[in-house]
């Protein structure tokens, strides 16, 4: 890779700043000064230092990020914030994307990473990873519907869905707040399960997917790079 591209992937300006950089003489590369960003470097072997301090090259970023309303899972908007805007400009710069999507009103459980892969496995059908939600939704919910969610529900475009599990946890005064799980990633899945049982969800916060649960010490609107553990259980899917 170019010594000026790693420079300025890596955070320290733009090509035009990064070669400002490399003229003042604050960039070596295995202990001798380097003035031309054309040299081609090894950021896994190469000992790259600016103003003496270590280039820790890396690839990939993995974020969780505490999706707060109002944003949407997009990576560019000309009208909407997307949640690339919660990021910071040392994260932005490894272009990360969401993996999967939360419509704009959902909170919960977002993960950012600019691994295309890791994404689209954890993304794959084949692979069936719960995701669980927690909802607060409008009307009774009953034992006949955790039934009608254990077969599978028609939606309105006729598609019937994967078994889900409907746990209810509290209803009263016509609100019901429940827990469910779903396998798929259909297009506003919970809800359009819900409203095909004849409820409305009117608050919805995604709480885990697979194993990756959301902190709650995450402030919402706030992230933090996966521990090694997350990370692990991720890259094994
Ligand atoms: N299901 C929905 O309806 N919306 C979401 O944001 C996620 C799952």
């Amino acid at each position: 890779m170019r010594l000026d591209k790693l420079l300025s992937h890596m955070g320290y300006g733009s090509r035009k700043e990064v070669k400002e950089l490399l003229k003042k003489s604050h960039v070596m590369v295995n202990q001798k000064k380097v003035r031309n960003g054309n040299v081609h470097v090894d950021p896994e072997t190469d000992e790259v230092l600016v103003q003496g301090e270590l280039v820790q090259y890396r690839e990939f970023i993995y974020l969780m990020l505490h999706k707060p309303p109002g944003y949407i899972s997009a990576t560019v908007d000309e009208r909407e914030k997307t949640v690339i805007d919660l990021l910071a400009d040392e994260w932005k710069i490894f272009s990360p994307f969401p993996v999967g999507r939360l419509d704009k009103d959902t909170e919960g459980l977002l993960l950012m990473t600019n691994d295309g892969k890791l994404a689209h496995q954890l993304l794959s059908p084949k692979k069936e990873i719960d995701k669980t939600y927690y909802a607060k939704v409008k009307g009774e919910m009953t034992t006949a519907d955790i039934d009608a969610f254990q077969a599978g529900v028609l939606l309105d475009d006729g598609y019937k869905t994967k078994p889900a599990t409907l746990e209810i946890l509290t209803s009263q005064n016509g609100l019901t707040e429940v827990r469910i799980v779903i396998t798929e990633g259909k297009f506003h899945q919970v809800k359009r399960m819900v409203r095909a049982v004849g409820k409305e969800v009117v608050y919805l916060k995604r709480l885990q997917m697979g194993e990756l649960v959301l902190d709650p010490e995450l402030p919402m609107g706030a992230y933090r790079e996966l521990t090694e553990d997350e990370l692990s259980y991720c890259l094994s899917r």
